[in-house]
């Protein structure tokens, strides 16, 4: 149980950072000042961007797409895995030419790979071209320390360790487009023995329901008609809330909102997934048919070393009642393998859960060890050449389940939530569908923002083709 207070950013704080939002609007005025960002990892992260781009707005810059074009380059990290960290000091490295050329270049790095002890010092030996590092905790200070790095020639580092605090009020650059995210909870209680995020994200804190709905209720105004609720562990929303007040509640709360038509979520931690919520997915009219679930492995074993705190019974239990109440439910998951001691037998427990389950799809990955987790340091690691053996045939066995289910929507009409023209697909609109899946389609009208009916001529192993009806 949580019994953290979570507490807002006071107003003196959120003036100040406003006072540096107009100095540095001031400063570059009329200079036609652009900035990229670079974002790596999760919706979380996306999000955060969008509140660093809405600040950055407010100052008076502009996007661009171009890093050539931009007086700001801002790196926004994750650590998950070793491979989003290499990619970061890889992109970083190739600036120095850059800055060569443009000594006004600002080069800022931030984001969950910063929050990690020594990440901060390695980039100031490593880089020491970069302006800016700051960590997830003090986001909303960054008009500050950008205000600090443009008048300053050492490099800013400010990295927090401190969380439990919620910042509000952050002006938002969101794309523009039928679909919006909105960070509901910060940070992870769970410590699942592989992964970093409890340690750079902090512990959990829920925002106050009042702050969410309002701003559900103005993303509905501004014409957005699908919003997606982000948290690491969605389900233990509002167990840091004084007043009894949970994630079920929530959901049905928003159900009301009008102008939104379709609410997702995500991730659901399988041991809190309660009777509750699948009673208030299965009542709602605007919660989608979609749970994504991780699983992360099939074996019993496997599963108490990652102190997951379920086991395949219950997951499948939960399978069962969830598919009970909501029957056309699509879902998808989580997979990890490799994990240290992991047996020939508890991967095929893995696969044998895949069958079972039979998911929509699933994200799979190579077990990563992280510095700082349990399982970095536990025996057994397993050979690279074998965890990749292992995901080669983990994907093959998931595509051709994916393809299946695909294949039983042939003919089948489906409402379709149009997100625009389709990048790939000449000619063809794409949305999705309320389980989730990318559907391009003909239609003979803008459909963009339109909620449609599909109807489904070609299903392929990731996507489906379609035309309107
Ligand atoms: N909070 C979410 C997801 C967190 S990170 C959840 O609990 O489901 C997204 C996914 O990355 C995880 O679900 C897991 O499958 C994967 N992941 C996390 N740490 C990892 C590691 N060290 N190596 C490989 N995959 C990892
Ligand atoms: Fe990581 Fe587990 Fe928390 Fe998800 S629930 S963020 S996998 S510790
Ligand atoms: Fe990565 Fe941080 Fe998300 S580590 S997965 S960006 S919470």
């Amino acid at each position: 149980m949580n019994n953290r207070k979570t507490v807002k950013i006071s107003n003196e704080e959120i003036d100040q950072q406003i006072q540096y939002v107009v100095d540095i609007n001031k400063m570059i005025k009329n200079k036609g000042f652009k900035y990229h960002i670079i974002t790596y990892g999760c919706q979380m992260n996306v999000h955060d961007s969008e509140k660093l781009a809405g600040m950055l707005s407010a100052m008076g810059y502009t996007e661009t797409s171009e890093l050539e074009d931009a007086d700001l380059i801002l790196f926004n990290t994750c650590c998950v895995r070793e491979n989003a960290e290499n990619k970061v000091y890889g992109n970083v490295g190739a600036l120095y030419p850059n800055k060569q050329r443009n000594p006004n270049l600002i080069i800022g790095i931030c984001g969950c790979m910063m929050q990690q002890s020594d990440a901060a010092s390695y980039i100031a030996r490593k880089f020491p071209f970069v302006d800016l590092v700051f960590g997830t905790h003090n986001l909303h200070r960054f008009p500050k320390l950008l205000f600090d790095a443009i008048n300053s020639k050492e490099t800013i580092i400010e990295i927090l360790d401190e969380e439990g605090r919620i910042v509000e009020d952050v002006p938002i650059k969101r794309n523009i487009g039928v679909s919006a995210w909105t960070t509901i909870m910060y940070g992870c209680n769970n410590f699942c023995s592989y992964c970093i995020v409890p340690y750079v994200r902090g512990r959990e804190r829920s925002r106050q329901p009042s702050d969410i709905i309002d701003e559900v209720r103005r993303l509905g105004q501004e014409g957005y008609k699908e919003v997606t609720l982000l948290g690491q562990n969605v389900n233990s929303y509002g167990k840091d809330l004084d007043n009894p007040y949970y994630f079920p509640n929530l959901l049905m709360d928003l159900d009301k909102i009008h102008g939104i038509e379709r609410i997702r979520f995500m991730t659901s931690h399988p041991k809190d997934l309660s009777e509750e919520l699948i009673r208030a997915m299965a009542e709602s009219s605007k919660v989608c048919e979609h749970l994504h679930l991780p699983i992360q492995s099939g074996s019993n074993r496997i599963l108490k070393a990652m102190n997951r705190r379920y086991n395949r019974e219950k997951y499948l239990e939960l399978i069962d009642r969830v598919r009970e109440q909501i029957p056309d439910i699509a879902i998808t998951t989580d997979i990890i393998v490799g994990f240290p001691g992991e047996t020939e037998e508890d991967f095929a427990d893995t696969l044998d859960m895949v069958e079972r389950v039979r998911y929509d799809s699933a994200f799979t990955f190579i077990y990563s060890p992280r510095s700082g987790t349990p399982a970095s340091k536990m025996s057994e690691q397993i050979d690279d050449n074998i965890k990749k053996e292992r995901l080669q045939i983990l994907m093959s066995v998931q595509d051709r389940i994916s393809k299946e289910i695909n294949e039983a929507m042939y003919g089948k009409t489906y409402e379709v939530l149009v997100e625009g023209l389709s990048k790939n697909k000449e000619d063809m609109y794409t949305g999705r569908t309320r389980g989730n899946k990318l559907v391009n389609f003909t239609a003979s009208e803008d459909v963009t923002g339109k909620i449609v009916k599909v109807k489904i001529t070609q299903p392929k192993t990731w996507t489906l083709e379609g035309i309107m009806v």
